[in-house]
């Protein structure tokens, strides 16, 4: 059973979450590649698949969105979930914050059983451009690191678990 885990990410913080996930994965004894979205160039040989985007003003990062693009209906028959992660306080542990419009649409292009929305992170460590909107959003109050890895990991072993049961009723 192989999974693959891929990722579109700018500040590096969403591919630490998919790195989270494919630890987990691999625990429960399944063989995870880890890949950024944008270097996936054959989808043929994995048995599922877990595909985690950053939001930036409201969208799905560009390589996330592509890849389901790219890969449209390819996953007809092997399970597929979708994570987004973002929001830069503690709305998406509390709420359950559902996919926005592009993420709703890599679920119907992938035919995704599920879709959940984990924290993000926003430092002024960050480089480039980013690091410029960080500093100016540290000011204000509105920068910090919300990802919840327990969370994180707990889902991550469900979907291990449900891999599992699917592989099992095939
Ligand atoms: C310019 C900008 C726009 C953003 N827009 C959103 C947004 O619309 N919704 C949201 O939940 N998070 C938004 N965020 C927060 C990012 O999604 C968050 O920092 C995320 O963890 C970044 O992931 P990455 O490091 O993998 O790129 C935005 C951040 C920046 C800098």
């Amino acid at each position: 059973m192989t999974v693959l885990v891929a990722y579109g990410t700018t500040g590096g913080s969403t591919a630490e979450i998919a790195g989270w996930i494919a630890e987990e994965l691999s625990a429960a004894g399944l063989e995870v590649r880890l890949l950024a979205a944008g270097a996936v160039d054959d989808v043929a040989g994995y048995d599922a698949l877990v595909l985690g985007a950053s939001m930036y003003a409201s969208g799905w990062h560009a390589d996330a969105r592509k890849f389901a693009k790219r890969f449209a209906g390819r996953f007809a028959d092997r399970p597929v979930w979708l994570f987004s992660s973002g929001p830069l306080d503690h709305t998406a542990d509390d709420a359950g914050l559902p996919p926005n419009h592009q993420a709703e649409m890599a679920m119907r292009s992938l035919q995704a059983r599920e879709h959940v929305t984990f924290g993000g992170r926003l430092t002024a460590e960050a480089h480039g451009w980013l690091g410029f909107v960080a500093r100016r959003m540290e000011r204000e109050g509105h920068s910090g690191d919300f990802r919840n890895p327990e969370r994180i990991r707990a889902w991550a072993r469900e979907v291990a678990a449900e891999i599992a049961l699917t592989h099992r009723q095939t």
